[in-house]
């Protein structure tokens, strides 16, 4: 089979090591991958948007078989696309990938089938969300612009001037653009936080080993939110009683409301999660692997995935056993100095061997160039530097010695994944 996978961070690094185990691939291409992917698969400068180009590539090289990992292509259509140009796929098809492109879309879905989740109003006024925002006079308020706005467009307002700011910049300055247009004004949660991917074909769920995210910049989980710092998993806050209850109120509930709704999901869910003191809620859908939760998962799969994208695919997903390992994984994000806010591209990298990896980790290369036979940072999340062990301690000592090991002017990270 020849194989594309569609994006360039480390959660496409970290599919596509895994797919290089699998047995039925002959040659694995990625669009347009980066620095570190280049190691592993054949990398081609098509971005992951072009729907044209992409369909384009797919036909010249006769691709078999393509995964599309990011939101934006999903939310696009690109599945739609290249399965109308007769590639198989492993991920949603556009009206399915809207339970992640329209916040008021996946509120909705809940509310009508009482999933639980955060109580919200929808506006499209900025005057009328305020003045909601003012009589409601609880504080945090949480504002979420409706549509894709690269993981930030949620701002949690701890008093009035806060939350105008945050409206006015979504719904005026319109600093997401049309995802902007309207709002979703929800109850603030509390709770532990769990993201739960899950494979899907649209009859069963096959949820993935659970995991733990640290989206703010900052250690003790202060400053602002990121695209994500690193990772755990499983995660110790799910249980296997809290598994039970999130398989019956919510993945399932959720996977036949799309069904009801004539937007049958195929792919892979993902599940974020607030386990609050009145059970687990969905905080968010996201229509594709998390990043960098991805990279701790997969390290943990034993089964072949590439059987798993195809059972997906032809909807038998029931007849297939996805076994998982023993053990815990750790990922840890080596950033940019200033990441989140600008920061500077093209520095070398150094403690990196020919193929990018590091002794004792597995290195997945999020925002990465070649530039002859060096390898130089190209974005703000640069790798994502992971270890599994038989505990949570043993991965995470693997992974902070590996990160140790890795050098970039500026770099930074987190000193307290996993500590919480
Ligand atoms: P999202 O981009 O939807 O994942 O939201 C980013 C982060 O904001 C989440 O990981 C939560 O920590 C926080 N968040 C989102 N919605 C709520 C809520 N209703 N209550 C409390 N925190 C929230
Ligand atoms: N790690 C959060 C996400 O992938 O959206």
């Amino acid at each position: 089979m020849n194989v594309l996978v569609i994006g360039g961070g480390g959660r496409e690094h970290a599919i596509i090591r895994k797919l290089k185990e699998s047995k039925k691939i002959a040659a694995l291409f990625c669009a347009p991958g980066n620095g570190g992917i280049a190691k592993d698969a054949t990398c081609v400068n098509i971005g992951a948007c072009d729907i044209d180009g992409m369909v384009a590539f797919a036909k010249k090289v006769s691709i078999d078989f393509a995964v599309v990992a990011p939101d934006d292509p999903l939310c696009l259509g690109m599945v739609d696309a290249l399965e109308a140009a007769g590639v198989k796929c492993f991920g949603p098809n556009k009206a399915a990938a809207v339970i992640e492109g329209s916040k008021v879309f996946s509120k909705n879905l809940m509310k009508q089938y009482g999933i639980p989740t955060a109580g919200y109003e929808v506006f499209d006024d900025p005057q009328e969300a305020l003045s909601y925002i003012k009589r409601q006079n609880t504080y945090p308020a949480v504002i979420k612009a409706d549509g894709l706005a690269l993981g930030k467009g949620v701002v949690i307002a701890q008093n009035e001037e806060e939350a105008a700011d945050a409206v006015h910049s979504i719904m005026e300055d319109k600093i997401f653009g049309a995802s902007g247009n309207k709002v979703v004004v929800e109850e603030f949660l509390t709770g532990p936080e769990v993201s739960v991917l899950c494979f899907t074909d649209g009859y069963t769920v096959k949820p993935m080993v659970s995991s733990m995210d640290h989206k703010r910049v900052g250690d003790g989980d202060t400053g602002p939110n990121t695209g994500g710092m690193g990772t755990i998993a499983p995660n110790p806050y799910y249980t296997p009683e809290v598994a039970k209850a999130c398989m019956d109120l919510i993945f399932l509930p959720t996977v036949q409301a799309m069904n009801q709704e004539g937007r049958p999901f195929k792919g892979c869910l993902y599940f974020g999660l607030m386990l609050t003191p009145k059970g687990p809620k969905v905080i968010e859908y996201n229509c594709r692997f998390g990043d960098p939760e991805t990279q701790v998962v997969l390290p943990l799969l034993k089964t072949d995935l590439f059987e798993i994208f195809q059972a997906v695919q032809e909807e038998r997903l029931a007849r297939l056993d996805v076994e998982w390992h023993d053990g815990c994984a750790a990922c840890v994000v080596m950033a940019s100095g200033g990441y989140p806010k600008k920061y500077q591209t093209g520095l070398p990298i150094s403690g990196l061997d020919e193929d990018g990896q590091a002794p004792g980790v597995t290195v997945y290369h999020a925002g990465t160039k070649l530039d002859g036979g060096q390898v130089l940072t190209a974005g703000g999340r640069v790798l994502g530097v992971t270890a599994v062990g038989n505990t949570l301690d043993e991965a995470l000592q693997k992974a902070y010695a590996g990160v140790e090991s890795i050098h970039f002017d500026g770099v930074h990270y987190r000193k307290d994944i996993g500590r919480k």
